[in-house]
């Protein structure tokens, strides 16, 4: 071996043991997270040691040729890539002063009205334990396309510390790879009104509640997040207004032509644990999404996994109605909290024993939703379904995903559980368990961020040029 091959060799073996073994020391105080995902555009945001201007590196097929700078400066960076194609997969790194990141891997949301999407859901989550990761690691696991947090996202306060140390921290494998798409909760709330949280996260706005209420499609989904805590009163009228919500929020649900709604927030109009059910939100926004045909209703706030039958006001609906399904899926790592009472009439399944997170499957007209524990236990299993009518072809014959064949027969709002029309469930208060292990046989993706390991370790610039010196020399 010639001896300078032999040196620049043992360099580079030194640098990459250094950096591997200091991964999160040095270059990026926070990993990269994905904000603000849709199907033309995505935005890298991270944090750095020091103030530099960063770049990142991204491209399809493993590439990673194409690049953006940030236009920020300082340490708190939030990258845009631009004239990105719909749901394609893409890998990206952050290059930023003399150090860069592994890559890593997402995909952008699919081009709107598509007919399959996969998404992840939980609250209660930002402790910074083994619990939490867990969680997030099993998460990660199911690749889905987006991650839906349900509030108290960093305990206890929602302080600038707590955020990052018990929401990013721990969670950064996932949020590396995973678009997240957040609601406040009430511990947020603790430090002035979870500005904070709203400071570091970047998420989709509306024009009377900024981030702190917004909707966006996802496929043939139309999500929205409500600030609960707004209209519980928790916010300064200059800042966020129940009566404005929820002029906002009717508007909104009435302008969507999405088959699917779902609505996440933080406090719930149904539980029977120990915070109990949010009269007021159930008072003031249930009827809004009965009217305008709500199929899911997602909430944390109490620590446990709880699924309510459709309700209709204040009964379980009656079985010719068509109503919104709530879910209390506060289970993601704080400390789980025991019922205290007996199971409610409107209740059909409740588990305050296991730490774990929803996983909803949307396919055409069904939706498949599991609530699994970390080790892939299914705690819960039920489906909703709708006829959905079909899609136009495109001239080569491919369905064509933004155009209904008749969209005059619109989708009927709320769904049926069993595919009949009843708007209960086929097996009431009976879980199906047909799969055991949580369908966990998909292939697992590759793990990222600081925790995992070498993925995320960065490789100092000097590294990168001897290695480029090294290629070419071996060329001649
Ligand atoms: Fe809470």
């Amino acid at each position: 071996m010639h001896r300078l091959y032999s040196l620049a060799l043992g360099a580079v073996t030194a640098a990459l043991t250094l950096t591997a073994s200091s991964a999160c020391a040095d270059g990026l105080a926070r990993q990269p997270y994905l904000q603000r995902v849709g199907p033309e555009t995505a935005t890298v945001a991270f944090r750095l040691d020091a103030p530099c201007v960063p770049t990142v590196l991204y491209g399809t097929n493993g590439s990673t040729d194409q690049t953006a700078q940030s236009a920020d400066t300082g340490r708190n960076h939030a990258v845009v890539l631009a004239g990105l194609q719909p749901g394609t997969e893409y890998t990206y790194l952050v290059d930023a002063c003399g150090a860069r990141t592994n890559p890593v891997r997402f995909s952008t949301a699919p081009v709107p009205g598509t007919r399959n999407v996969h998404f992840t859901a939980v609250g209660d989550f930002g402790m910074n334990n083994a619990d939490q990761r867990s969680v997030a690691t099993a998460m990660l696991g199911r690749k889905p396309d987006l991650f839906v947090m349900l509030g108290d996202n960093a305990y206890s306060s929602g302080t600038e510390t707590e955020i990052q140390n018990n929401l990013f921290a721990p969670m950064a494998p996932l949020l590396s790879q995973v678009p997240f798409f957040a609601t406040p909760g009430n511990h947020e709330y603790v430090t002035n009104q979870a500005q904070p949280y709203f400071d570091n996260l970047y998420l989709p706005t509306s024009p009377s509640g900024g981030e702190r209420y917004y909707s966006f499609d996802w496929g043939h989904i139309h999500f929205v997040s409500l600030d609960s805590n707004c209209a519980i009163g928790l916010a300064s009228s200059d800042r966020c207004s129940l009566a404005a919500q929820k002029k906002w929020v009717e508007q909104d649900l009435a302008a969507s032509t999405a088959p699917w709604k779902i609505v996440f927030f933080h406090h719930p109009p149904w539980s029977s644990g120990e915070h109990g059910s949010q009269l007021l939100m159930r008072r003031e926004f249930s009827p809004l999404f009965e009217k305008y045909g709500v199929d899911l209703v997602l909430n944390g706030h109490d620590h446990h996994y709880e699924r309510m039958y459709p309700m209709q006001g204040n009964d379980v609906a009656a079985s010719s109605t068509q109503s919104p399904t709530y879910l209390v899926v506060g289970s993601g790592g704080a400390s789980l909290r025991r019922f205290d009472n007996g199971k409610p009439s409107w209740t059909v399944l409740r588990n305050d024993a296991d730490h774990g997170y929803l996983d909803v499957k949307v396919e055409e007209g069904t939706l498949t939703a599991q609530m699994l524990t970390p080790s892939g236990k299914v705690i819960d299993s039920f489906s909703l379904s709708k006829d959905l009518p079909p899609l136009e072809q495109r001239p080569d014959g491919t369905p064509d995903a933004e155009q209904p064949a008749d969209p005059t027969p619109a989708p009927q709002p709320g769904s049926s559980t069993d595919g009949t029309g009843t708007g209960l469930p086929s097996t009431p208060g009976t879980p199906d368990t047909s799969s055991e292990d949580g369908d966990l046989g998909e292939p697992q993706p590759e793990v990222a961020g600081c925790s995992a390991g070498p993925v995320m370790a960065l490789l100092p610039a000097g590294a990168v040029l001897l290695a480029g010196a090294l290629r070419r020399r071996r060329r001649r």
